[in-house]
Order: C-alpha cells, then sequence, then structure tokens
C-alpha cells in the first residue's frame, strides 16, 4: 500500500490512473478504523481497479472541541489493517496540508439537515461538506462509499454531488454490527466493556420501535422506544425519530407504501453514538 500525506504527490499518483482509465473507489475515513470500514474497502475493490481511503480526522465537523480532542487516533494499526485487506493507496494529509489557511466557507443544505444530526450538531454538516469536496477534488474518485449508519451524512453527500455535479457514483453501504447488534463504530473505542453491552440496547430500541410499525402511528411507536429505553436510565438520549428515506422528513403516519428510517442518537458513558433501522414498506 502507497502512503501519502500531501496533495502534490496524490496529485502526482492519480494523472497514471487517468493516463490508463482505471475506475478508482473512495472510502472517506477519520480513522480509528473497523470491519464497518474495512467492509468499505472490500467493496470497493470488488468495483473498481484502484482503492484509495483517507484517514483525516476533520476539525472543521467538530461542534464540540473535547469530542475533537477525544477522537481516536490509531494510523499504525490503521495502516496494518488496510493492508490486509489490500488497500492500494492511503491518503493521510495533516491538517495544515488541507486547511494552510483558515477556511471561511459555509455550506446549507437546508431542508435534510433541519432535524436530527443537522439541529443537535450546529456547523457539523458544513464542515462534513466542506472536507468532502474537498477530498473529492484531490481524490477525483469514480465512486466513493459511505456507510448508511451516517444516513443523515449519506443524504447530504447525494445532495451535494448533485448540486456540485460532481462526477461521482455515491455507494451507501449496509451498516456493520457486532454480536449483540451495536452499530460498529470508531467512538466504540471509547466505551468500556460495560458501556459497549450498555450501547446495543440502542438497536434493540430501534426493533422494539420498529415492530411497533405495523399496528400503531409513528408517535406511538416512538412513544414505546422511549419507554423501553427507560429501563436503561444511564443512556442519555439525544432523539428517536421516524423519518421518511429521502428527505428525512418527520413521518406522521405508517400507510403510506415508502420506506421509511427509524433514527437513534444517545450518550453512553459521554460517548455520543448513532444508530440507524430502515424499514422497506
Ligand atoms: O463519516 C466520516 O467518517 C466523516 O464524516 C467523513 C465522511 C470522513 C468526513 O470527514
Amino acid at each position: 500500500m502507497i502512503v501519502l500525506h500531501t496533495l502534490s504527490e496524490y496529485r502526482n499518483l492519480r494523472r497514471n490512473f487517468s493516463s490508463e482509465e482505471q475506475t478508482v473507489g473512495f472510502v472517506p475515513t477519520m480513522g480509528a478504523l473497523h470491519e464497518g470500514h474495512l467492509s468499505l474497502v472490500e467493496q470497493s475493490k470488488r468495483e473498481n481497479d484502484r482503492t484509495v481511503v483517507s484517514i483525516f480526522v476533520n476539525p472543521l465537523q467538530f461542534n464540540n472541541a473535547e469530542d475533537y480532542e477525544k477522537y481516536p487516533l490509531t494510523l499504525k494499526k490503521d495502516i496494518q489493517l488496510l493492508e490486509s485487506v489490500g488497500c492500494d493507496i492511503l491518503f493521510a494529509p495533516s491538517k495544515d496540508a488541507m486547511y494552510p489557511r483558515p477556511v471561511e466557507l459555509q455550506m446549507e443544505f437546508g431542508a435534510i439537515t433541519s432535524a436530527m444530526e443537522g439541529a443537535s450538531r450546529p456547523g457539523h454538516f458544513s464542515g462534513v461538506g466542506v472536507v468532502v469536496s474537498k477530498l473529492f477534488n484531490i481524490i477525483q474518485p469514480t465512486r466513493a462509499y459511505f456507510g448508511q449508519k451516517d444516513i443523515q451524512q449519506l443524504c447530504v453527500i447525494r445532495q451535494l454531488v448533485e448540486d456540485l455535479n460532481f462526477p461521482i457514483q455515491i455507494v451507501s453501504c449496509p451498516i456493520a454490527r457486532n454480536e449483540k447488534g451495536l452499530a460498529l463504530s470508531s467512538r466504540n473505542q471509547r466505551l468500556s466493556p460495560e458501556g459497549l453491552e450498555l450501547a446495543s440496547q440502542l438497536y434493540r430500541t430501534l426493533i422494539i420501535t420498529a415492530e411497533q410499525s405495523t399496528l400503531t402511528t409513528p408517535q406511538q411507536a416512538i412513544s414505546v422506544g422511549l419507554q423501553y429505553l427507560k429501563n436503561y436510565p444511564d443512556i442519555r438520549l439525544d432523539y428517536l425519530e421516524i423519518v421518511d428515506t429521502i428527505q428525512l422528513k418527520s413521518l406522521s403516519s405508517f400507510t403510506v407504501r415508502e420506506p421509511f428510517v427509524i433514527c437513534i442518537a444517545a450518550y453512553v458513558e459521554g460517548v455520543r453514538l448513532i444508530d440507524n433501522l430502515i424499514i422497506q414498506a
């Protein structure tokens, strides 16, 4: 695997791929890699001639300084994991390489960011939009792979690609879970064994809420989910929402024959975790 740290190094290499008309699959990450990331890399490898992974903990998308400072940095281990799945190129720029001067650019995504992560983390999606646009311009991938766990981010990226005409296919990949159903996340590394056990209740809450969806209204289904969570007072809930899968608007009834998604965000041992479950109507 080739490891590059500067934009010019990557651009020199990218020129060769263009001349050989090779397709490039791209998996943007913030490192602290887990099986979920590796499954994106494996999918990209199956679908492209070359696979590039980026590791960059993007300060612009953290609205909480402590969250940024505590974000796990595990570059050495990440390199080993990427080598084990045959990643071709790792692009791991420094903060100065990505942001040689303070960024003034702000991005607004409108209605799709008005609730959930957009509401709870002001400025987060602007920071994601800026860094992903920069990475797309640098990497120039044919396809880019994103996990469905960050479903609102996925909708933002799709909107970004459409609005700015990036010639890139966005591929959404299923959520990887551990044996207890907990969605794999870099943030799980900050949890104790008890915290990990407790965090699996987020998935259980999604399942219990989903079980109500054939019987009741979204509001009633959410109430059942909230009631279940009361058994776990150490989980600090941010939101439990049922929304459509395109605009992420709150669902008022289950009568429409459209898929919907149940989304949850909560703090366990002070670590913010998100998860969701898409229900095909
Ligand atoms: O999903 C992530 O890890 C990040 O938001 C991304 C897409 C790498 C941008 O920093």
